[in-house]
């Protein structure tokens, strides 16, 4: 029996849950890791440690994987270019990924295929940026570092040009690396829009969901967003398939959204690969992102995508000032039985996403607060 090695590009836990995920396949699984401690690197048994900006690290690493995939994007674009010339199978592939590693890049291509996005344009300096908020609105703009940025590192707010010049134009560490601004959009919410496409074009969509950001990172996510227009929610995934197909996106898309006071959704940015939005999921649906996205970089039919239950309300965990979550458990396996705890095996420090709960039924008020309740709990901001 000879069953395919799936290369996985970076040790975090999203690495780590596409692993568990694809276990009952009997999928071998190989990993490159910056340091054996990674969330991934302490479950997977084929850990490479190195440096996934350095080609020869790379090369060799892809050597042993029939197609290599990815944790985050953060891989360099000519490094993804001589694996593919090395005729390395990379899902997705780097025409697609460009995409998602570069937020200029990925304005520019929705803008040409007519998805709407929030005004916006590359700024060069901070008089550049009172010219942009001059053009629409005014202040306040939105300033996006296009590359290597996540959980809101890399977005600033800022109400003028000095302002941006205090954040970040004269700030170190931000030589060459564009600043892209944007109209602040006064969105009712959050939403997202996921879906999971194939090689062979074969593509399923998840239900939409809303996420609920706070101080720029993800809180909650509940499944079906509560209270969506359905035709929206169509729209929002035609939206998402067409942008996969157009971008020739392979495995899991995550389409992040602005929905507007007048019925509008509007793309904040796309992930290629799992997604925090998808990880409701791993108990909420039929077939988990993490599932469907092994399937996808393999070329194997795709899952069913339909949810489980009425609701599902996903609550990250971040770590507290109280270190021993473990201790936690007892409360909160007795309190709800139906709680699913996700642990990344990361160290816990204050504001770090260190795992996630999922829980679900009938009642959406009853779901939250179950959720809500477990992650402040593990957190130690509830206490009883
Ligand atoms: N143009 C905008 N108008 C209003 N709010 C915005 C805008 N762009 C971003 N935001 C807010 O900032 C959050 C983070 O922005 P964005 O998703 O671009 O950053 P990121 O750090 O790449 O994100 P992630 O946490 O998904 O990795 C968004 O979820 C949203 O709440
Ligand atoms: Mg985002």
């Amino acid at each position: 029996m000879t069953f395919p090695v799936v290369g996985m590009v970076g040790g975090g836990q999203l690495a780590r849950m596409t692993h568990e995920a694809g276990i009952p396949l009997g999928i071998k699984f190989k990993l490159l890791s910056d340091t054996p401690q990674d969330s991934a690197a302490q479950v997977v048994s084929d850990v490479v440690i190195g440096d996934y900006r350095d080609l020869d690290t790379l090369r060799a690493f892809a050597r042993g994987c029939d197609v290599i995939t990815f944790d985050h994007e953060h891989v360099p674009t000519e490094h993804l270019q001589a694996l593919e010339a090395d005729g390395i199978t990379v899902r997705p592939g780097r025409e697609a990924l460009r995409h998602a590693q570069d937020k200029g890049v990925m304005r520019a291509k929705l803008d040409a295929i007519g998805v709407p996005c929030p005004r916006h344009r590359i700024v060069s300096d901070p008089e550049d940026v009172a010219r942009f908020a001059a053009e629409g609105e005014g202040f306040p703009v939105v300033l996006k570092t296009v590359r290597g940025g996540y959980d809101g590192k890399g977005v600033w707010l800022v109400r003028s040009s000095e302002e941006a010049a205090e954040q970040l134009f004269d700030r170190r560490g931000l030589a060459g690396v564009p600043i892209l601004a944007e109209e602040k959009v006064d969105f009712v919410r959050e939403l997202a829009a996921n879906i999971v496409r194939s090689p062979h074009g074969q593509a399923v969509a998840y239900p939409v969901v809303e996420s609920v950001q706070v101080d720029g990172v993800c809180d909650t996510v509940i499944a079906p967003a509560p209270d969506l227009d359905p035709e929206l929610a169509g729209r929002a995934q035609e939206l998402a398939l067409r942008i996969g197909k157009e971008l020739d996106v392979v495995g899991h898309l995550a389409v992040e959204l602005f929905e507007t006071a007048d019925g509008r959704i509007l793309v904040n940015e796309l992930a290629m690969r799992p997604h925090n939005s998808g990880h409701w999921t791993q108990d909420g649906a039929v077939t988990s992102q993490f599932a469907n996205h092994v399937r996808a970089v393999l070329d194997l039919p795709l899952g069913d995508p339909r949810p489980r239950a009425r609701w599902t309300v996903m609550a990250n965990v971040l770590g507290g000032d109280y270190p021993d979550m473990y201790s936690a458990y007892l409360h909160c396996m007795a309190r709800d039985p139906q709680l699913k705890i996700h642990m990344y095996g990361k160290d816990v420090k204050p504001g770090r996403k260190v795992g996630h709960v999922n829980t679900y039924g009938d009642d959406l008020a009853d779901v939250r607060e179950r959720a809500a309740h477990a992650a402040g709990y593990l957190r130690g901001t509830i206490t009883e």
